[in-house]
């Protein structure tokens, strides 16, 4: 082990030239079901990055060290994630990000997949009206890619937030040089490139070896070692991938969607009877939004506005539970869970109902998020039985007016602060890498409901206001958040992957550091359950609930479902008050994550 530590910091190392501190690796606790913190948070008075690699952590610190901003900072970590992370960082995907300027400005970039031109509603049935399975399907295949925004979203951060003192090429760089000279192949991604997953058959789900990788012959050129699958040690380099970075060096941000690149992509999903084209690529939109606002107990909740559902469905959770003093009941007690699970599963029916891309359909958002709306949510709820998602049907809110994903945030020196999250949805997307290019495409078209009313790969209900259409974006479920303390200044940002998964993780961090007053960490290990309406299960991690609490929980009516896998892969920053200092934290459910300072 000492070796491979050793190769890999001599490899961080060649590449960051003054780099950032090298920190010990430090030693992870394994989850206990109570609210023992795994680690104290990384403290540090400048800047820090906390994201699920510690290599692309390094990177971001780098930057700042080097002048930049946490905007500048955020677009060096996407890129390297695309390199070391590659089952959710990308450049075939897309995301959104949350920027916090230091004088309070906070703002939100929809860099979010759109469908392509030829993506029309019936696009995933066949002739039978059935939704495609597999290959030809939104999920696997040439098929399954929306047209990928992150290029177009860095390149409208940078432009409008970025600090100017560094060019788009330098901010590729790191991604370029860790693609072309490889990095250490930790054992989560030897075990990731595998395609070890989760699948569920029936009632059960099971982590099974489905060598997805190993399916496409352009995708097993790049991510096997000459036909083997890479190694815990092994140095894993992608020239194809490097090519591409030195391209968008040259070229900007324009090469990837009407350059070589774009040609590239296009063609090659065209020889595969993709629905993707350079029509596509050259029509992609990057968008900023006016981010999503509420409050919770008095402190400020900013969050993403549609095509997430993300902060409108966490909001409207939380504004259930502000009736409620959770305070009083133990954060890890049945009386707590019970609440926690009404409130998702009032929220989740709302969010199939009503939610999907408003540049396309009409979404109640303010009736979604409103107080009142809350309280008659609230009356609903019996304290002592769970209710029957059958009869849970979504609500009438008033009046009118979106296995891997990546998390990641960054607090340079001044006080600008970025929560951005960004995937390809499924783990390494839909499999397919583009001739060529190195770059594995999304199957984010999965995000729609292709068949309202049907489940999708998350089991998620999602209805019409969902349904594909040419150029309309995906509903999501990230959920890149900031929380302000009562004098408007930043207390902390948290997000995770974890498809439908998210929106619940970063309810409980967001409760477990205001109604039980954790630390950044603590909030982050402790324990997590999910409910989604449909299916009506209560889902728990390993551990993650006492059999006093299973046998309460389940006397009150429900049902209980142990999942074999952790929930998320959370990061988050927390400032401290007194001092100012940054305290970062990783998810101590992955382990090559951490937060990096300085
Ligand atoms: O946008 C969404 O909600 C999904 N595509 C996210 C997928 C995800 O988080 C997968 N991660 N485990």
């Amino acid at each position: 082990m000492k070796t491979i530590a050793h190769r890999h910091l001599r490899l961080i190392s060649a590449f960051l030239v003054g780099a950032a501190v090298m920190a010990p690796v430090l030693f992870r606790a394994p989850l206990q079901s109570t609210v023992a913190a795994s680690r104290e948070p990384v403290r540090a008075r400048h800047g820090v990055v906390a994201s699920t690699n510690e290599v692309a952590s390094r990177v971001g610190v780098d930057i700042m060290k080097r002048g930049g901003n946490a905007v500048d900072a955020a677009i060096a970590v996407a890129f390297a994630l695309a390199v070391t992370h590659p089952a959710a960082g990308n450049l075939g995907g897309g995301g959104f990000m949350m920027i916090r300027l230091k004088n309070g400005r906070t703002t939100a970039i929809d860099y979010r997949e759109m469908a392509p031109a030829a993506a029309t509603r019936n696009v995933y049935l066949d002739k039978n009206g059935n939704v495609i399975q597999g290959e030809g399907g939104s999920i696997e295949g040439y098929r399954a890619a929306g047209v990928p925004g992150t290029v177009r979203g860095m390149e409208l951060a940078l432009k409008k937030y970025g600090s100017g003192k560094l060019s788009w090429a330098q901010l590729v760089e790191p991604a370029r040089s860790l693609a072309a000279n490889g990095f250490t192949v930790t054992r989560s991604l030897a075990r990731s490139l595998r395609g070890r997953r989760e699948i569920t058959r029936g009632n059960e789900t099971v982590d099974e070896n489905i060598e997805y990788l190993a399916k496409y012959p352009e995708t097993k050129r790049i991510y096997l070692n000459n036909g083997n699958f890479y190694n815990e040690g092994d140095v894993f380099r992608q020239p194809d991938l490097a090519a591409t970075f030195a391209r968008l060096q040259r070229g900007g941000p324009n090469e990837f969607y009407e350059g070589q690149t774009a040609r590239m992509i296009a063609e090659d999903m065209k020889r595969h009877n993709g629905l993707l084209t350079l029509d596509d690529l050259r029509g992609y939109v990057a968008k900023e939004r006016e981010t999503l606002r509420g409050n919770y107990r008095g402190y400020e909740i900013v969050s993403m506005p549609p095509p997430s559902s993300g902060g409108a469905v966490l909001l409207e959770m939380l504004n259930i539970l502000e009736g409620y003093d959770l305070k009083k009941m133990d954060s890890a007690s049945s009386e707590r869970y019970h609440l926690m699970t009404e409130a998702m599963r009032r929220a989740f029916a709302d969010r199939a109902e009503y939610m999907g891309d408003t540049d396309f359909v009409k979404v109640p958002i303010a009736g979604l998020v409103d107080k009142k709306y809350a309280a008659q949510l609230r009356s609903t709820i019996d304290l002592d039985r769970a209710s029957s998602s059958e009869q849970v049907k979504a609500g009438k809110p008033l009046g009118y007016e979106s296995e891997e994903t990546t998390h990641f945030t960054v607090v340079d020196g001044e006080g600008n602060a970025v929560a951005n999250t960004y995937t390809l949805n499924n783990s390494y997307g839909s499999a397919v890498v583009a001739k060529g290019t190195g770059i594995i495409m999304n199957d984010e078209m999965d995000d729609f409901a292709a068949k309202p009313g049907t489940p999708n790969l998350y089991g998620l209900i999602q209805g019409e206001r969902n349904a594909v259409a040419p150029r309309k974006r995906p509903l999501s479920a990230m959920t890149p958040t900031f929380v302000l303390r009562k004098d408007g200044s930043l207390w902390f940002t948290v997000g995770s992957p974890g498809g439908p998964t998210i929106i619940n993780t970063v309810l409980d961090v967001i409760t477990n550091v205001i109604d039980y007053n954790m630390n950044i960490q603590q909030a982050i290990d402790a324990p997590r359950i999910h409910h989604q309406w449909l299916p009506d299960e209560l889902v728990y991690e390993p551990y993650g609930l006492s059999g006093d609490t299973q046998r309460a929980l389940t006397s009150r009516g429900h049902k209980l479902i142990k999942k074999p896998r952790y929930l998320g892969d959370c990061e988050g920053i927390m400032i401290e008050e007194k001092t100012g200092i940054r305290l970062g934290a990783t998810d101590p459910r992955r382990s090559d994550g951490l937060a990096v300072g300085y």
